[in-house]
């Protein structure tokens, strides 16, 4: 896929791959569902990079699920164990979902809610999201993207690795279709305001609330997860942000 005139994607990666090994309960969870759910890639030099010129042919992908010749796809980056890819792909079953997820144990946790809500518009796909959009996504080609509770990388010698800075905004704007909403949340403050000053800048992007103040409502398809939770409980606000891909 081309990519997007004078971008730099960053070197480092915006989550750590916990060593922790699934449990034979989600080995086996793992076995049974991801013919169904899971899109395997052939890897590059990392378990969670792509190998060079893998592609996603999406309409092939979910063809029998009822989202018609062209999917109107939507995803979720860092969709966790799972929660609000369930709770929006029931919301709405004619649309086709891609999770990317890098924690196997969250993507087990993830195909076996699927599998109980009997779920079938939902692919995961357990690699580095940035490349992922980049690479299995043409230009203009997704609906909806959503980053909930993205991991906040405190420590200010840690910020780099966020994974809202503006190279990735910049890639992620390119790839949304026009009129496309594009949702964050987190429970960080400081994150917050740097999501919004990223998204204000980067051009194509409006922010649908800017005349009343910036921040959005909680979507109604949006579940609260257990980093939700513990925000709430730690006393840090909820921000919403929801942006809109314009020409
Ligand atoms: C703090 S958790 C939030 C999970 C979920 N959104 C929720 O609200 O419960 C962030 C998740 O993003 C995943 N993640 C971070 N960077 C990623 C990337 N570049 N590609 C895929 N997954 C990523 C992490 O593995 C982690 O599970």
């Amino acid at each position: 896929m081309p990519q997007a005139p004078g971008r730099e994607l960053p070197g480092v990666v915006s989550f750590v791959r916990r060593s922790s090994r699934v449990n034979p309960h989600q080995r086996r969870v793992l076995e049974r569902l991801s013919s169904k759910y899971l899109i395997e890639l052939p890897t590059g030099e990392l378990s969670t990079s792509i190998a060079p010129g893998v592609e996603v042919d999406w309409q092939a992908e979910f063809a029998d699920t009822g989202g018609g010749a062209s999917p109107e796809l939507f995803v979720e980056i860092g969709s966790g164990t799972g929660d609000a890819l369930v709770g929006a792909a029931l919301a709405h079953p004619t649309v086709s979902f891609v999770g990317f997820e890098v924690y196997e144990r969250a993507v087990a946790s993830t195909m076996s809610k699927l599998a109980a809500a009997g779920i079938r518009n939902v692919r995961l796909v357990m690699v580095d999201a940035v490349q992922g959009l980049d690479q299995l996504f043409a230009p203009a080609s997704i609906a909806r993207l959503s980053i909930f509770f993205p991991d906040p990388w405190q420590k200010k010698r840690h910020h780099k690795r966020r994974l809202v800075s503006p190279a990735f905004a910049q890639l992620a704007t390119s790839r949304l279709a026009i009129g496309a909403r594009w949702l964050l949340a987190t429970d960080w403050p400081d994150y917050a305001e740097q999501m919004r000053q990223v998204l204000d800048a980067t051009p194509g992007l409006v922010n649908e609330y800017a005349g009343r103040g910036g921040w959005a409502p909680r979507p109604d398809d949006r579940p609260v997860t257990k980093f939700e939770e513990r925000g709430l409980a730690a006393g840090r606000p909820v921000a919403d942000l929801a942006y809109r891909r314009v020409a």
